[in-house]
């Protein structure tokens, strides 16, 4: 179905068409463009230019096409320009002339809108259920081994001791603000375009709050050239899809190396790991290596777009079509990606005494050291030289921590007075950092706790 012509002597050339035909991606907005056209046709109804019977009549229609729509072999054959030509087509076979009413003072610029915020609107609810669970297998994952005792790292060098639950709550905390910056992406999303007509609003009498309430938007949207001009609403999808996936990528990244065998902290499942063709012996971080790479496809997708919408001239202008296959494209890996690491956390085993062993037989106690020389009085930077010192000679000699004791600390400087031996031991200085967002034991406990129940309360 071709919703204009009139004005044109030759039809479009086989090659345009192929070219600016978009019914083979936009198909996937049919859902929300038969929900957006039934209510459309029920404000025409509100607004005379259709009657009660009429307006069921294509209703009915409506609800006929999406069935059959079902089964992807509805679209065999379609040479339609985009899904809103498609399904006024799949009307007329229904309708017949009457289908011809349900345009009435409509734009495809308004209506594409509306399919899309319909459509990213439920996208959204599905980001963010989906960050709920990987943050639940976080949370499990970290009740799993709450006294785990891991060295964190700086410039990917051993830096100070830190509980492994803290660890995990540290990417909690980066997928609850994923979480809120999908809220807000959605609430941006949930506002009501109909009545805008092609750029400067409808010359019908559409009761737009009755729209809104009729397909669940929260307000409408108060500007109708803003409309056909806009698509931040989809960027701030984007974006927030990006930046989860950084953090995922991330969290990919340092679970590869964990289970590599250089660190040997922790066991990926059986069944989220792949063998290689000719090693047997190999197991590999597959799943996480792709979790990684897909981040690339998703930062494309929303810097894909961002060019696009640079430098158009107000409104509408046929690039923004080029908007849909960013948005699906990220939305499938995004999604994917948070159900995929949620079934990792689920299967990572973590071999405690590994990475503890890590932490005891570095130098990440010295920090716990300077600081306690400090709390005696010792001023801090000379306290940093003392066991800059000591570390340094135990380097050279090749001692651990644990080759000292009380006694010869405190030949080695006066300063070391016998209380501070204790805090050799990594999980001893962890004990000092009991403030709100640090590693100590009770703080991290703490911090478990509340995170549950933040995260019950999403
Ligand atoms: N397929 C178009 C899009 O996705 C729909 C709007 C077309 N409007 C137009 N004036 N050509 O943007």
């Amino acid at each position: 179905m071709k919703l204009w012509g009139g004005r044109f002597e030759t039809g479009p050339s086989e090659i345009f068409e192929r070219f600016s035909n978009s019914l083979h991606f936009d198909r996937r907005l049919l859902d929300a463009d038969i929900r957006g056209s039934q209510a459309f046709a029920r404000s025409l109804t509100r607004a005379g230019v259709l009657t009660e019977a009429e307006c069921a009549t294509i209703l009915e229609a409506f609800d006929s096409i999406r069935a059959d729509a079902a089964d992807a072999s509805f679209f065999n054959g379609a040479t339609d320009e985009d899904v809103h030509s498609f399904v006024i087509g799949k009307l007329g076979e229904r309708v017949g002339a009457l289908a011809g009413k349900i345009h009435t003072g409509r734009s495809r610029n308004e209506q594409v809108s509306l399919d899309t915020r319909l459509w990213l609107r439920d996208e959204c609810d599905n980001s963010r259920s989906l960050l709920k669970g990987l943050m639940q297998s976080l949370l499990d994952l970290a009740a799993k081994y709450p006294n785990a005792v891991i060295p964190g790292y700086t410039h990917l060098r051993r830096a100070q001791p830190v509980l492994w639950p803290h660890y995990l709550l540290a990417y909690f905390e980066m997928f609850a603000r994923d979480y809120e910056r999908f809220g807000e992406a959605r609430r941006r999303t949930n506002v009501m375009p109909l009545g805008s007509g092609a750029l400067a609003g409808s010359g019908f009498p559409h009761d737009r709050e009755a729209i809104a309430r009729d397909l669940g938007f929260a307000e409408v949207t108060r500007n109708s050239m803003d409309v056909s001009a806009d698509r931040d609403f989809a960027l701030d999808y984007l974006y927030a899809a990006s930046v989860a996936m950084i953090h995922l990528s991330r969290l990919a990244e340092d679970w590869i190396l964990y289970s590599s065998e250089e660190f040997g902290w922790i066991e990926l499942g059986d069944g989220v790991t792949s063998g290689s063709s000719l090693m047997p012996q190999k197991k590999n971080p597959d799943s996480l290596e792709l979790i990684r790479g897909k981040s690339g496809r998703v930062l494309g997708a929303l810097n894909s777009l961002l060019f696009t919408m640079k430098g158009l001239p107000m409104t509408y202008n046929r690039d923004m079509q080029e908007d849909k296959e960013p948005l699906f494209e990220a939305a499938d890996q995004v999604n994917g990606c948070l159900e995929m690491a949620a079934i990792v956390a689920d299967s990572v085993v973590l071999k405690e005494s590994v990475p503890f062993a890590a932490a005891d037989e570095s130098w990440v106690v010295a920090t716990d050291l300077a600081e306690a020389l400090a709390r005696n009085g010792t001023p801090f930077h000379s306290a940093h030289q003392i066991v800059g010192r000591l570390v340094l000679e135990s380097v050279r000699a090749g001692k651990t921590p644990g080759d000292w004791n009380a006694g010869s600390l405190a030949a080695f400087a006066p300063e070391f007075t016998p209380d501070v031996a204790r805090l050799l031991d990594p999980r001893e200085g962890m004990k000092t950092r009991e403030i709100t967002g640090g590693t100590g034991p009770e703080t991290v406990s703490a911090a478990l706790a509340a995170a549950r129940l933040r995260l019950a309360n999403l």
